[in-house]
């Protein structure tokens, strides 16, 4: 593997993707710093030795380009044992087929019967919290409501909310080792087996009786294709939007003009959404280069992994003037938070659905609010970053009209 060829990898910058310092303080600032300091493609022995890109046109180039920097090995340190996860780790031509398959699940007239049923949910989680004037908003909102919907949109039953939300949350958590993730990973195939074994019996109208029923190249998909495919929505669906929100709602804390702009004109919430997911994007995601190739002037060989952190696309001043500022009065909002190339995310429509009935409800709800820093405002490092605690306070109603 690389390690072995490592004193011939250049330039060398040391950046621990996981545990970096810097970046379990503020992921976002650390980015930052490094694109401002660190070479446009730079190797680190760090997590076993691996490539990262420090550019947007880097990133892009390495996202666009799947004959080269594959996803068959989605992780860093390579784990060639990872149970594979479809369509994320296949590369073309085998990941045609199973996007086709998807697409027509994951499309804007898909999702939006859904609709009706996020906000109520929202107004559900909304209802237990207004009146308190305080909430530790990862726990409290951003954790909850994407778990509802993906039970809802998927198909499982309602009762084992709280049990599926502790285990979302315990897999997710930083601090569990990789016994504890890997019995959590069993315990959630377990259930993705019961419900593909009820549905496989009888089907119901929800997502996974339709993609039981659904065609992969003319053939139905077997159980195991199945069971992969709803660990990646599980993985993919639930962490992503609860730190969309919890990066997003931490900025708002500290922009007041912004809020009222939103307040007085909640039509801007799909430009804030973006806005937001350009200047907060929070995936870094791993790719296997699979031939030799230079990127930036740096000599990449077959064999090595790459890091794309992608909130640089978003930063890169050729694609957004003054990339620091966040601002909803852009004529485009150029990001890469939902990827690029062919692993776009299916889920980003209704990622953008549940963002937007999120913030109405807060705007409308509540409306100003501010952070109260308790010293736990840390972050997860890794592939997908994540706000740990955001303690956030707000007027209760009867102080507003008192
Ligand atoms: C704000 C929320 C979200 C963000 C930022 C996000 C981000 C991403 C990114 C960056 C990728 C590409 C990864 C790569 O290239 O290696 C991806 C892929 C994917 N996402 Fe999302 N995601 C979000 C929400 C969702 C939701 C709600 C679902 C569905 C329940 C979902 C399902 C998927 C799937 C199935 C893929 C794999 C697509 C493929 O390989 O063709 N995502 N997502």
């Amino acid at each position: 593997m690389a390690e072995s060829h490592a004193a011939e990898r250049a330039p060398i910058y040391e950046f621990d993707y996981i545990a970096d310092a810097g970046l379990i303080e503020d992921c976002h600032a650390r980015y930052w710093q490094l694109k401002e300091e660190a070479p446009p493609v730079f190797w680190t022995s760090a997590n076993g030795g691996h490539w990262v890109c420090n550019t947007g046109a880097a990133v892009t180039q390495v996202l666009r380009h799947p004959e080269t920097f594959s996803s068959r090995i989605l992780s860093i340190p390579p784990n060639p044992d990872q149970p594979k996860m479809i369509p994320e780790m296949l590369d073309p031509p085998e990941h045609r087929p199973y996007r086709q398959m998807l697409r027509p699940f994951f499309e804007s007239k898909a999702i939006a019967p859904l609709e009706a049923r996020v906000v109520e949910w929202t107004d559900q989680l909304f209802d237990g919290i207004v009146d308190k004037g305080e909430c530790e908003f990862v726990s409290e909102i951003a954790s909850r409501l994407p778990v509802a919907i993906f039970m809802e949109l998927f198909g499982f039953p309602m009762e084992k909310f709280e049990e599926f939300r502790r285990l979302v949350v315990d897999f997710f958590n930083a601090r569990a080792t990789v016994d504890e993730r890997s019995r959590l990973g069993m315990t959630i195939l377990g259930h993705l087996t019961e419900l593909i074994q009820a549905r496989m019996a009888k089907p119901e109208d929800d997502m996974i009786s339709k993609i039981i029923t659904s065609k992969v190249d003319d053939r139905a998909p077997s159980f195991e294709e199945l069971l992969s495919i709803g660990f990646l929505m599980f993985l993919a669906g639930l962490d992503t939007v609860t730190n969309a929100m919890s990066f997003g709602m931490r900025h708002l804390a500290h922009d007041e003009k912004l809020r009222q702009k939103i307040i007085d004109n909640p039509d801007e919430i799909p430009n804030l959404i973006e806005e937001l997911l350009r200047r907060y994007a929070f995936v870094a995601t791993p790719r296997y280069i699979v031939e030799d190739i230079e990127l930036e002037g740096a000599q990449l060989r077959a064999g090595d992994s790459i890091l794309a952190p992608l909130p640089l696309v978003g930063w890169d001043e050729k694609l957004n003037a003054d990339p620091e500022t966040v601002s909803v009065n852009r004529e485009f909002y150029r990001h890469a938070a939902f990827g690029s190339g062919i692993h776009t995310c299916l889920g980003l429509h209704l990622a953008r659905m549940e963002l937007a009935i999120f913030y109405r409800a807060w705007f409308q709800k509540i409306g100003h609010f501010t952070q109260v820093e308790q010293g736990d405002e840390t972050c997860r490092g890794g592939s997908v970053m994540a706000l740990e605690h955001l303690h956030l306070a707000w007027e209760k109603p009867d102080s507003q009209s008192a």
